[in-house]
């Protein structure tokens, strides 16, 4: 991710790192997820910075024969772009009014969409009234206070929280590299930078927000959700060298020519991990 892009994200980004996503996210969590929602007539969820859908294309699938979806985001473009691509991939799609309903495998998934800065109002989810408040690749974004903020507008709500895919800094790319170390920094203070809600959690976020959704009365399990890639992720590994030098770069701590010369070679890498943590928090 780059500078520029660290309050818009490009549906070409998200859709390229989607596999890569849904393989990383731990089964296990959510298979414990799911069965502490189970049970509604019709489960209400939230999903925090859905940008083009990914997250839901991941979880419905896990959930409850009847869904209701509100995709919250603050770029309407990704909306759309969820919209056309859920419509596109489910088994049938017609719409109610503004709401999008989909026929997902048997599974009756109605999907609103809502335009919203979290920035401005940490409680926005609460408006849609959720069981489940859920997010993947969001709150590395977000600041210590913010995580604070938002989980004190969670206490006593009994609102089920789910964080998928939050970073956690532990990045390593094989074969070694001279700049790895300096490349790895200058990363780490670019993913600390402000991303509009103050000064960002980057790999501190998924501790952050259990430490204050615990504070709120939940308790919480985690598990390591990396991602792992190798020779078939190629574009994404491309992507990734290019986004992280970028972004190493601009935070003034690497020189242009340290960043060129690492992302050449690490757009060739033969493999990376990524880390990223899941959560799932539980009220008490
Ligand atoms: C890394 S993307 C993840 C998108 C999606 N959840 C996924 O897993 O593909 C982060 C998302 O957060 C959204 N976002 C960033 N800042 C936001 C804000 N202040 N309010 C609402 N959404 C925001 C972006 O538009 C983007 O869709």
């Amino acid at each position: 991710m780059t500078a520029s892009e660290a309050a818009t994200f490009s549906a070409g980004w998200l859709a390229l790192r989607e596999a890569a996503d849904h393989r990383a996210r731990s089964a296990a969590l959510e298979a414990q997820l799911a069965k502490a929602v189970a049970g509604h007539d019709e489960l209400r969820i939230v999903d925090l910075g859905a940008g083009s859908g990914s997250n839901l294309r991941a979880l419905a699938p896990r959930l409850g024969p009847r869904q209701h979806w509100t995709l919250l985001d603050h770029d309407g473009a990704l909306a759309e772009a969820a919209r056309s691509a859920l419509a596109a991939n489910a088994d049938r799609a017609h719409t109610e009014g503004e709401t999008l309903v989909l026929d997902l495998a048997g599974r009756r998934v109605a999907v609103d969409f809502a335009i919203a800065d979290l920035a401005a109002d940490p409680a926005a989810a609460r408006a849609h009234h959720p069981h489940l408040v859920t997010a993947s690749a969001f709150y590395d974004l977000v600041s210590a206070d913010w995580c604070r903020g938002f989980a004190q507008t969670l206490r006593g709500s009994g609102i089920v929280v789910h964080a998928a895919l939050t970073c956690d800094g532990r990045d390593s790319w094989h074969p070694p590299h001279a700049a790895d170390a300096a490349i790895a920094s200058a990363f780490s203070a670019h993913q600390a930078s402000d991303k509009g809600f103050g000064p960002a959690a980057g790999a501190q976020a998924a501790a952050v927000l259990a430490a204050a959704l615990a504070n709120a009365g939940y308790a919480i399990t985690t598990a390591d959700s990396p991602w792992r890639l190798g020779p078939d992720d190629r574009a994404l590994i491309a992507a990734l060298a290019a986004g992280t030098a970028e972004a190493a770069r601009d935070s003034g701590q690497v020189d242009a020519a340290t960043a060129q010369a690492w992302a050449e070679a690490r757009t060739q890498a033969g493999s990376c991990v990524i880390g990223h943590v899941d959560l799932l928090a539980l009220p008490a």
